[in-house]
């Protein structure tokens, strides 16, 4: 038996990269590493990272600057870079980090035991391939300790659609999906130890073309293990949005009343420069036939503010779009100019304009998802109770549409599905007591 090793891992990005940061762990577990909760404690320090806009990515290199008196004070401290950067800068890492010791990117993580291996014997690793054999093959079964009742499951990794403004394409490669069968069998797997929902997750989630069907086909599949109660995804290009995965919002109740549809821009002009291939009045009908197929569903989205181009009249057209939609919450970004991506190329937004642009745009959010908050005040909704909330007595957990519920009840309620009357609301959540605690 070899000595436990202690790791930590820190998280940045969307959800596909807190997947992938829990089954490093769990590779890293089986060759002995333990997790810890902070760096200080730890024997291997991993970032996983994201590039998505260029301060994701500098933040990146200001924690590893944070990390060189940890090193100092304690040399055989490891240090790693997993994720997008990683995947985009490769040996450049290595380069301007002296202290970093190990580079993986997303497609070859499942190769960290040996580059840890190769790392504690002091040489530098690098590893940003997208090998031929998948990763998902060669990881260890997710341990039942890993799993909470909710649980995210990668289906479809990669992105084929090559939006101008957007690194993903590059970092995370070409669209794979992972086949049907092996899906069913980790679901299973993730609800045999204890998860009440599962998350699909994917790049382009609803592109999913692993089964006979599409993603709806999947979900359909999904929805008849015994146990599973809730499923989502994300998250969702609006042109892969197919009839069936539409009618399944209607027809699974297993399936959240709830979808993260990312539209970018209201102007026509604008979508057509991001290369999103959807107008807005596109996007309008669609929103239109799934709310047809689900009434009461949450719609929430991104936005871009100051993509090259944009003038006061495209911006006019985001924020009549959002109006005529109404979200129940949404992400806004200034455009940033990613090298590699065909935007990059062009002039940019003076960017007092677009700081503007962009606090008018949440301001309007905010009312937004202030309005869909206190609609549920008086309102019974089911809550999934994931932890104990803040305050003593009381626990915490997500509505059917994602929205945080705090009530006060015994903790032995966590893990359980309850009926919640909500009582109150707050910007970003939802007080409520539970009225039938089955
Ligand atoms: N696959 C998802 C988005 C992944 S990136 C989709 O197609 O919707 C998450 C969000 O980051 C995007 O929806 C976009 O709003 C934002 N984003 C991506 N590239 C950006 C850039 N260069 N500058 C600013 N925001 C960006
Ligand atoms: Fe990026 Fe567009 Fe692909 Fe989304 S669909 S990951 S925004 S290229
Ligand atoms: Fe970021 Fe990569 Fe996800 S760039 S948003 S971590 S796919």
């Amino acid at each position: 038996m070899t000595e436990t090793k202690k790791l930590f891992i820190k998280s940045y990005g969307c959800q596909m990269n807190v997947y992938d940061s829990e089954r490093m762990a769990e590779a890293l577990g089986a060759a002995g590493y333990e997790s810890v909760g902070s760096a200080e404690e730890a024997d291997m320090v991993l970032l996983n990272t994201c590039h998505i806009r260029e301060k994701a990515a500098e933040k990146v290199y200001s924690d590893l600057g944070r990390l060189r008196p940890l090193k100092g004070a304690k040399p055989d401290l490891k240090i790693g870079v997993a994720g997008c950067v990683a995947q985009a800068e490769g040996e450049e890492i290595l380069r301007r980090m002296p202290l970093v010791d190990l580079v993986v990117g997303p497609q070859s993580y499942h190769r960290l035991p040996a580059m840890a291996e190769a790392v504690a014997g002091g040489a530098r690793a690098v590893d940003t391939d997208f090998p031929e054999e998948d990763k998902f093959e060669h990881l260890p079964e997710r341990p039942r300790r890993s799993i909470g009742p909710t649980a995210f499951l990668t289906v479809q990794e990669g992105c084929d659609k090559f939006c101008a403004f957007c690194v993903v394409p590059y970092t995370r490669g070409a669209e794979v999906s992972r086949p049907e069968a092996r899906l069913i069998s980790e679901a299973e797997g993730l609800v045999d130890k204890g998860a009440k929902e599962i998350t699909l997750l994917g790049q382009n989630v609803n592109a999913w073309h692993g089964g006979q069907a599409g993603l709806g086909g999947l979900i359909r599949r999904l929805a008849k293990i015994e146990g599973l109660e809730r499923i989502r995804y994300t998250t969702s290009h609006p042109n892969d949005m197919d009839d069936d995965l539409i009618a399944a919002h209607g027809e699974v109740a297993e399936l959240m009343p709830y979808l993260h549809l990312p539209v970018q821009s209201g102007s026509d002009r604008i979508l057509k420069a991001m290369a999103r291939k959807h107008t807005a009045e596109a996007y309008l009908r669609l929103v239109e036939k799934i709310r047809a197929a689900r009434p009461d569903i949450l719609l929430t989205s991104d936005f871009i503010v100051g993509f090259p181009g944009e003038t006061e009249a495209d911006f006019a057209a985001t924020l009549a779009l959002i109006e005529a939609v109404g979200y129940g919450a949404a992400f806004s970004f200034k455009y940033s100019a990613r090298p590699g991506t065909p935007a990059a190329e062009k002039p940019g937004v003076d960017p007092a304009e677009a700081d503007e642009r962009l606090q008018r745009l949440q301001a309007l959010i905010t009312r937004q998802q202030r309005a869909a908050q206190e609609a549920m005040v008086g309102r019974e909704t089911s809550v999934l109770f994931e932890k104990p909330g803040r305050m003593a007595g009381q626990i915490t957990g997500k509505s059917e549409h994602l929205q945080a519920v705090h009530a006060e009840a015994p903790e032995r309620l966590i893990g359980e599905i309850a009926r919640v009357r909500i009582t109150r609301a707050d910007p970003n959540s939802l007080a409520g007591t539970v009225v039938d605690p089955a």
